[in-house]
């Protein structure tokens, strides 16, 4: 994960969708209470996030109310810029992958849970989401490259995925996997990379009231480059946690190497937590640059959620503590 310098999202003030446009179009599909036929008429609107959202099976589910309990702190991220500044390595190593992830097939999409669980089993996404009780959370995202936004994402609490699942007493970590097809994800030909891209978090972690999977993204069906159909959103850690298109859950005793631990463990640990006062090996993380602003920010402890998971690391080693 390089920083690279070329600001290929920058976009023309007229091309980008305002918070108030957001805000009003939430409204008008709420009023409408028709989230399928409304997303149609405003599709007519020329965006093209919306038309890839029609052809979502979903897209009737959102938008979808939102928690009031999980706040930005501030302004929203414009959409334009939060869908097509991406990382996802599957399709390329640079931040220009929105168009070439459009070729992800998201339907039929099947997950598959197994490991130390009652039942190994597989479920249709479709299937899984009828399952959840759907939510929209604003949540700050900051990639340990040190750029930042603010986001709302839909989706269901993970601890309600893990209640689902229901994980046998030895179950530790929760391994989470992203689909694997080099057909479709150039990436993935690229032999040097540990794909499939994995992650994991310890069951306090992934049952803690923040984490997050992600469905939706500002109202509407997640766009493929932000990872659709499923994927994390643990907002106290590094953006390369977030794993993206996930296809399996596995529920194990062992603690995980995760895809970037295995390529740098020194760069890139498990616990990843979002931590001002720890360098990464090549630059500071006490500063983030905000999207929306291009401003330099402060990097807050945990991303400012120090109150909801500093106590799952007190007892963490001081060896422990610098891979934060
Ligand atoms: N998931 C997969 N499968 N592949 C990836 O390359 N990149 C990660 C994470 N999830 C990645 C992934 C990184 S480094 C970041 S910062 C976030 O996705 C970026 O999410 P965004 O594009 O929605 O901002």
């Amino acid at each position: 994960m390089l920083i690279k310098i070329k600001k290929s999202w920058e976009l023309k003030e007229s091309e980008v969708l305002s918070e108030t446009t957001y805000a009003n179009r939430r409204q008008i599909l709420k009023a409408l209470g028709l989230g399928g036929i409304a997303a149609s008429t405003i599709s007519s609107m020329g965006s093209r996030a919306f038309a890839a959202a029609e052809a979502d099976p979903s897209a009737s589910l959102y938008p979808v109310p939102r928690n009031e309990s999980y706040v930005g702190g501030r302004p929203l991220t414009p959409e334009k810029i939060a869908t097509t500044y991406n990382n996802f390595y599957e399709f390329g190593s640079h931040k220009s992958i929105s168009e070439a992830a459009q070729a992800l097939k998201i339907r039929p999409w099947t997950v598959k849970i197994d490991g130390e669980v009652e039942q190994e089993m597989e479920i249709g996404v479709d299937d899984l989401l009828a399952k959840m009780q759907l939510e929209e959370r604003i949540y700050r995202h900051r990639c340990v490259e040190a750029w930042s936004m603010v986001v709302p994402w839909s989706g269901f609490a993970l601890k309600d995925l893990v209640a689902f699942a229901k994980p046998t007493s030895k179950a530790k970590y929760l391994i989470m996997q992203t689909f694997e097809d080099k057909t479709v994800a150039p990436g993935q030909k690229q032999f040097w990379y540990p794909w499939p891209y994995t992650e994991g978090l310890t069951i306090e972690e992934a049952t803690n009231d923040l984490a997050f999977m992600v469905t939706g993204l500002y109202g509407k069906p997640l766009p493929k480059q932000s990872g659709a159909p499923l994927r994390l959103a643990v907002p106290w850690k590094y953006g390369f946690k977030h794993i993206k298109s996930i296809v399996r859950f596995s529920f194990t005793e062992e603690r995980p190497v995760s895809f970037w631990e295995k390529l740098n463990a020194s760069e890139y640990g498990f616990w990843a937590n979002v931590n001002p006062e720890v360098r990464h090996p090549r630059w500071s993380q006490a500063t983030e640059r905000d999207l929306r602003t291009e401003e330099r920010i402060p990097t807050q402890m945990y991303n400012g959620y120090a109150e909801e998971v500093a106590h799952l690391y007190k007892e963490l080693g001081k060896r422990e503590r610098l891979f934060m």
